[in-house]
């Protein structure tokens, strides 16, 4: 290559190559459309495995990181520029600039020839408090474009998306249509030829509806088929055919795809903007066991809507309400973490909200809705205690009732005797969306983990609500549950705590206090019912088992003295995370003593990218750390939260923001890639911490 041909090329690089900023941080992978299980697209930034930051050049993908077809195109003056995705013979790749992150949005901004700004947000509303929106799967894409440079310059704007949103497997046949509603607004419906009822393939579900939908105005067209034909056919022309290709096939044969495009004409300084729709809408998401049987549960939204084409219509015309609510939350999070520990904890709180509320799936009618959870990544379980006890931070910070609803096919499954053993189930069902439970108790055994979580849960949710009625509709589970932590809680037996990727070990610490705290609420819970004795003797034998645990577990020797990981087992030690309940409520069943040892003794273990989890490993989990900063004096929260962020900032992963990861390192645990777990809901606890709940 000669010198001169090199420097140009080099030159027009560096042109393309211009850096963007990353506000607050780059995250390990950027939300695009995360919503539910299902809707939940990513584009995968950290230098393992991502691109850095930037939209063009690489595919959207899926949690899991299996692509999802996703592309933008922009023609200023006649010329195609690639704003999203990584199609063959890309054009040229805008500029990016600039991307931010909210709780709800992700906001590119880019420049194309320095003649016009692009800036693409994507919004995944989050409305804690109206769940006619929240339980909506569907998500934003809005592109405003203004001239730059003080001239008019004719534009195009397009954008598509493949048929890779359907099915987990690209040998699925797809079938699709294109329509109108009666208020102009047009879409593509695309779903698997054959539905396959509550199926998954690759934690990609395999049934239901996805739609992608814009505004008909002046300017539109649209057309569907082959990936190279319709992109070819915008990139050569500024227009699309407004044909329709019905030849369904393989999602991989002659990839078909689906795009809007619309001619803008001259843009000046003032912006044009056009919106996009993507989705999916499953009458009956859900199938639960009652006592009758196995019955389909259906969304929440059909409430409000009598089909999907409304639910559709009236999101695409909801923009403006959405972004409103969604700001809100944005500003009232960020204003409250800024408050609590400074920028670095709004980086983890904002991250964590999102995939809080991405794990949720509403069904249910007004008056008797259910919410369920997957587990996401580590497996399919649904509604596990142990992710749902993690994340129940986010839900109470936002809306309590949200975490009664998670709640509720627990306890209805185990008041109607569906579960045979007597501490409280791992979780309702094996693999979402199958909430079929274990008639036989086989589930995971975690039964003093899950019997504590679901007692100290009932009771934050009536130190929030006030709710006496809920506690007195299932007391009886709830005592029978603290029966087993009275028998096992003071020395626990050899038994998995939720961190289960550590194995089994007997007399656990953090469980055993776990377990304590679980007798002293379900004390408070006897009072609050009206059972006077019993709750005199629940909080007796709560009161009494605290010296004894601390006589088991405290490392006297140590300098600093420190709580063991498990009893009698000098210079080891373990994040006390379960202390956080009687924290977080006040419930002064937890010395403060204890407090104060284990956070003079945590700053002195920390490491750059945070504390680890116990004395195993150098491994941690990023919401149990963040549990740990909330139990913590303000010295060593700050500490502990300023090096979870510094592992959000630097870790080479890419996937959606994990758990569990290396604080030596900020880097993966070889082997296990925990990505976009709900249990990061978790990093909101300093805010649950501060809220003054009392019981
Ligand atoms: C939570 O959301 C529900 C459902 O929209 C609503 O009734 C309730 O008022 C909200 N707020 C709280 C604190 O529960
Ligand atoms: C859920 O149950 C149905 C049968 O009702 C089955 O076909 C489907 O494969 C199950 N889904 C998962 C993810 O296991
Ligand atoms: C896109 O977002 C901008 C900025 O919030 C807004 O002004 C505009 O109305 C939105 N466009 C559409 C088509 O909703
Ligand atoms: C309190 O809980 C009961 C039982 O779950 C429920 O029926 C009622 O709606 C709840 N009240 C409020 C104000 O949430
Ligand atoms: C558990 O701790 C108790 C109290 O120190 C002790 O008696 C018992 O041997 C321990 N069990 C095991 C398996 O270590
Ligand atoms: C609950 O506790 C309060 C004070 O802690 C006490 O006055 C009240 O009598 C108790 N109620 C019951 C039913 O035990
Ligand atoms: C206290 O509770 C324990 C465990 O349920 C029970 O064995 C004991 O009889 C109770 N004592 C009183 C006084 O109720
Ligand atoms: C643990 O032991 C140390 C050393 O004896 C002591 O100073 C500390 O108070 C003990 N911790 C608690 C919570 O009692
Ligand atoms: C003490 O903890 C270590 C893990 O840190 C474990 O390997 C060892 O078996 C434990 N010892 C006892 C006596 O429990
Ligand atoms: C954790 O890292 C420290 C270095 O900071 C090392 O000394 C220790 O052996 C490591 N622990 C484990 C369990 O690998």
């Amino acid at each position: 290559m000669k010198a001169t041909s090199l420097i140009t090329m080099l030159a027009s690089l560096a042109s393309v190559m211009a850096e963007s900023t990353f506000t607050p941080i780059k995250p390990p992978s950027q939300p695009l459309a995360v919503r539910s299980p299902y809707l939940s697209t990513w584009q995968a930034a950290g230098s393992g495995g991502g691109n850095d930051g930037y939209l063009t050049g690489q595919w959207t993908t899926f949690w899991n990181d299996r692509i999802l077809g996703w592309q933008g195109l922009i023609r200023v003056d006649g010329t195609a520029y690639n704003w999203m995705g990584a199609m063959g013979d890309s054009p040229t790749a805008a500029t990016q600039t600039s991307y931010e992150y909210t709780a709800t949005r992700s906001i590119y901004t880019m420049t194309v020839d320095e003649a016009v700004e692009l800036t693409i947000t994507f919004l995944s509303p989050i409305t804690p408090d109206d769940w006619k929106r929240q339980s909506l799967v569907f998500s934003y894409l809005n592109v405003s474009i203004v001239s730059i440079d003080g001239k008019p310059h004719d534009v195009q704007l397009y954008a598509d998306i493949s048929a890779e949103w359907i099915s987990g497997d690209d040998s699925s046949i797809a079938e699709w249509e294109y329509g109108k509603t009666v208020d102009d607004v047009v879409y593509h419906q695309i779903y698997r030829q054959t539905q396959e009822a509550w199926s998954e393939i690759s934690d990609q579900t395999e049934f239901g509806y996805w739609y992608w939908a814009s505004t008909s105005q002046n300017g539109h067209s649209y057309q569907n088929g082959e990936d190279v034909v319709v992109r070819g056919q915008f990139i050569d022309n500024g227009v699309l055919a407004n044909t329709q290709d019905t030849h369904y096939r393989a999602i991989n044969d002659d990839w078909p795809v689906f795009a809007h495009a619309f001619d803008l004409g001259a843009v000046t300084d003032t912006p044009v903007s056009r919106l996009w729709s993507i989705g999916l809408c499953q009458d009956e998401p859900i199938q639960f066991t009652e006592v009758s049987g196995v019955i389909p549960q259906t969304s929440y939204y059909l409430n409000y809507f009598d089909n999907q084409l409304e639910a559709l219509s009236f999101f695409q015309n909801d923009y403006a309400t959405a972004l409103e609510l969604s700001t809100a939350l944005d500003d009232q999070l960020q204003a409250d973490s800024v408050n609590a520990n400074g920028q670095s904890y709004a980086t983890l709180t904002t991250l964590g909200l999102r995939q809080a509320f991405g794990a949720l799936q509403f069904t249910g009618t007004i008056d008797s809705p259910l919410i369920w959870l997957k587990e996401i990544s580590s497996d399919g379980n649904m509604n596990t205690v142990d992710v749902i006890f993690p994340a129940h931070p986010a839900y109470i910070y936002t809306n309590a009732t949200i975490l009664k609803y998670l709640l509720e096919p627990l306890f209805i499954n185990q008041q109607s005797g569906l579960y045979p053993n007597s501490y409280a189930m791992h979780d309702v069902g094996s693999h979402y969306p199958n909430a079929t439970g274990y008639p036989d108790g086989n589930d995971e055994a975690m039964p003093l983990e899950e019997s504590g979580n679901m007692l100290a849960m009932a009771l934050i949710y009536y130190a929030v609500s006030k709710n006496v009625t809920f506690l007195e509709s299932y007391y009886d589970l709830l005592a029978q549950w603290t029966e087993y932590l009275i028998e096992d809680s003071l020395v626990p037996a050899n038994q998995a705590s939720t961190d289960d990727f550590e194995g089994a070990l007997a007399n656990q610490t953090n469980l055993a206090i776990k377990g304590i705290v679980g007798i002293k609420a379900q004390s408070i819970i006897a009072n609050l019912t009206g059972r006077s004795a019993d709750a005199q003797n629940y909080s007796d034998i709560a009161e009494s088992y605290v010296p004894q645990w601390i006589n088991f577990a405290n490392d006297t020797t140590a300098n600093p003295p420190h709580f063991e990981l498990n009893y009698n087992n000098v210079s080891t030690w373990s994040i006390l995370y379960n202390t956080f309940p009687d924290k977080a409520m006040s419930l002064g069943i937890v010395p403060q003593s204890v407090y104060d040892e284990q956070s003079k003794f945590y700053a002195t273990v920390l490491h750059d990218f945070g504390l680890a989890l116990d004395t195993r490993h150098n491994w941690s989990k990023s919401d149990w750390e963040i549990w740990g900063a909330a139990t913590s004096n303000s010295d060593t929260r700050q500490a502990i939260i300023d090096a979870v962020a510094a592992y959000a900032a630097d870790t080479s992963e890419w996937l959606p923001f994990g758990d569990l990861y290396e604080t030596l390192t900020g880097d993966y645990v070889p082997g296990d890639h925990f990505a976009n777990r709900p249990v990061q809901g978790g990093l909101l606890a300093v805010l649950v911490a501060n809220m003054g709940i009392t019981v």
